[in-house]
């Protein structure tokens, strides 16, 4: 019982997934397809099978000369038929055939191993930079974690086929056929006997043990499922649940998906203990019959016809019998394995023949250095067909205008300025940006002139300095703190244990919300454009990190024109001019002064909305120190 059949159990359990996903592209495109990636590989994978023919022929000879030793060697009567110098000879060739299948087999495993990586790095890099170029669309209708799943699981399956069971499965076939060829050359009507009553049982109980384990199998994915999840959301929500003192009620549940899990693996793990001894034992039963029959034959014939079947052959007979099951058990396992790796594979497939929906037209130009106007003409969009989040929008704004676009949540916001990023295409209408129809301009151009700060600040694993410099990673460190200076980061950043190779942590974990903000307003003015978009965050941040981020982005926005997203009274008030919008429309415009005057959508919503914060601001100017817990405020 060793790993590599575990293995190929545990593959069973892939089968539930399989099923989930009818395929739909053919073996024979995927195969070529996964071929295509061995092609830096052919004179290893060429050499691999000849280390394969070569060691399964080897390993074929030894019961035969085993038996020769015995009839040639040793004779019937040692004492006066044994032949020294034969059994020496005899000896050494099965000392040579050790040594060679040893060394053979150590170069063919360090080949296979080789082949199959060299294909996983090869279709890993090629998915990876396939998923840097596609657009949102594609991200809107992928869980991250299939995506991942496909990077990492799916290409363990394609790596673990060629490396292991393509070859596992070709070794299987030709002992099976070599081992037959044996029995019957040595002893026909034996041979075939033995075959006879051996290969039917083991071909049934393997398709009955398939059955069973596959079964087995899934539940078992489907329990420690359940573990992961209920552990995954016990982590991301601990403050929740330690909030609501759920600690007591979550340690039962866990405990319950715990045992589930428990229970589904003794069940599978009994079926796969059952399988090997029942093999045994047919093995064992099939060479009691060899010694019985080779018994009885002797027996009946006696000593003056020639007998049916010597003694060695007798043991070569049993010896090539014990070589027999396990490859029918594994072919049998096989087709599973393959089903399984295929439906991987073709889930890869399938990602790397994604298009990116936004398209750089192929006669695309450079955008020249642009002034910064900026043109929605009828511009119209949907996410989903036909439901429309803009439609016929217009927009003009000048170079240099900072507009603050407010209304209330799902109005469309975020959409206007994915649409100008390009991040979607528009489906009616036109965005413009000084007259070039972004649409006919390349991507690069476009969005080395634009930048962008989101909602959610998204910051990268690595140091301050590296996510400040996200875009220009050759910058200065002189610049990087001039830049962290501008948007007043600089302070809290010197503060930090290791200034700006200080590690942020996963996704800039290790920093308050406010920092990170901060942090992403110094990487947006490093990389200058001539387009600010500003998606600001909801969440709040402390009065005193609130006026830092006022300072900064006053002088964020001087000089470019500017989208902002707005949650705070000081970046509405202090911008151009305020878009009010709701459903997609916009429901009136103008300076803060104009429409708090107008009494209209603007007016109800500063009433709700920003009036606290007009409180909160007057007192932090009356009185900076009046504000708590900011590491920038020492
Ligand atoms: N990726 C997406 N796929 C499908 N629908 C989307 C997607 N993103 C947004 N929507 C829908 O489009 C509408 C506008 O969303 P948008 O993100 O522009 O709102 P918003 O004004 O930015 O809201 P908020 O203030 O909450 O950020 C919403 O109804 C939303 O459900
Ligand atoms: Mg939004």
């Amino acid at each position: 019982m060793n790993l590599r059949h575990r293995g190929k159990f545990i593959d069973l359990a892939e089968e539930a997934e399989r099923e989930k996903h009818s395929r739909v592209t053919s073996d024979l495109v995927l195969g070529k397809w996964i071929i295509g990636y061995l092609k830096g590989d052919i004179g290893l994978v060429i050499l691999a099978f000849i280390f394969i023919a070569i060691s399964t022929g080897l390993g074929m000879v030894s019961p035969y000369i085993s038996g020769a030793i015995i009839d040639q060697g040793f004779g019937e009567n040692p004492i006066v038929d044994g032949n020294y110098q034969k059994l020496l000879l005899y000896c050494l060739i099965l000392f040579g055939i050790a040594v060679s299948l040893a060394v053979i087999n150590l170069l063919k495993n360090f080949i296979l191993y080789r082949i199959g990586y060299s294909s996983v790095k090869r279709i890993r890099s090629e998915t990876f930079a396939k998923l840097q170029g596609l657009s949102m669309e594609f991200f809107d209708k992928q869980e991250s974690g299939r995506i991942i799943s496909r990077v990492t699981n799916d290409c363990d399956k394609i790596n673990e086929l060629m490396s292991g069971s393509i070859i596992t499965s070709l070794t299987d076939f030709l002992t099976v056929i070599g081992v037959s060829i044996f029995l019957i050359v040595m002893n026909w009507e034996l041979g075939l006997i033995t075959i006879g009553i051996a290969v039917p049982p083991t071909i049934l109980i393997s398709y009955i043990f398939k059955v069973r384990a596959r079964e087995a199998y899934r539940k078992t994915r489907k329990t420690i499922a359940n573990v992961t999840s209920t552990l995954s959301e016990s982590i991301n929500g601990v403050k929740v649940s330690q909030s609501f003192t759920r600690e007591g009620q979550n340690i039962r549940e866990f405990r319950k998906v715990n045992l589930e899990d428990r229970k589904a693996n003794i069940r599978a793990e009994a079926i796969f203990a059952a399988t090997y001894p029942i093999f045994n034992f047919l093995s064992s039963a099939v060479v009691g019959f060899v010694y019985l029959y080779a018994g009885w034959t002797i027996y009946y014939s006696g000593s003056t016809i020639h007998l049916p079947i010597t003694p060695g052959e007798a043991i070569a007979f049993t010896q090539y019998i014990g070589m027999f099951f396990n490859p029918i058990l594994n072919l049998t396992m096989f087709y599973n394995t393959f089903q399984s790796t295929m439906a991987a594979a073709e889930r890869l497939y399938e990602l790397n023949q994604q298009t990116a929906s936004v398209l750089e037209k192929e006669d695309a130009y450079v955008l020249p250095r642009i002034k910064g106007e900026v043109k929605f003409k009828d511009v119209s969009f949907a996410y989903v067909d036909e439901q429309y989040v803009l439609w016929k929008f217009n927009l003009h704004v000048r170079p240099g205008e900072s507009i603050a676009i407010v209304g209330p949540t799902g109005a469309g916001k975020t959409t206007i300025v994915n649409l100008l990023a390009r991040f979607y295409e528009v489906q009616k209408g036109a965005i413009t940006i000084d007259g070039h129809d972004i649409r006919n301009v390349t991507l690069e151009s476009l969005h080395s002139q634009m930048g962008i700060v989101l909602q959610q600040p998204v910051l990268f694993k690595g140091t301050i300095k590296e996510n400040i410099a996200y875009a220009h990673p050759d910058t200065s460190l002189k610049r990087i703190i001039k830049a962290a200076k501008v948007v007043n980061a600089h302070d809290f950043i010197k503060h930090l244990p290791d200034g700006y190779d200080t590690d942020i942590g996963e996704s800039g974990k290790r920093l308050s919300v406010g920092q990170k903000q901060l942090i992403s307003f110094a990487r947006a003015i490093l990389h200058n454009p001539r387009i600010l978009i500003l998606d600001e965050a909801t969440s709040s941040v402390d009065p005193y990190t609130e006026l830092l981020i006022k300072k900064a982005l006053t002088k964020l926005l001087k000089n470019r024109t500017s989208f902002i997203i707005a949650h705070r009274l000081s970046t509405v008030r202090n911008a151009d001019r305020i878009i009010v919008l709701q459903q997609g429309k916009i429901v009136e415009e103008g300076t803060n002064e104009e429409l708090l005057a107008k009494k209209g959508e603007y007016y109800n919503l500063y009433q709700l909305q920003f009036k606290e914060q007009e409180e909160q601001e007057e007192k932090l100017e009356d009185d900076p120190s009046s504000s708590s817990g900011s590491e920038s405020s020492k």
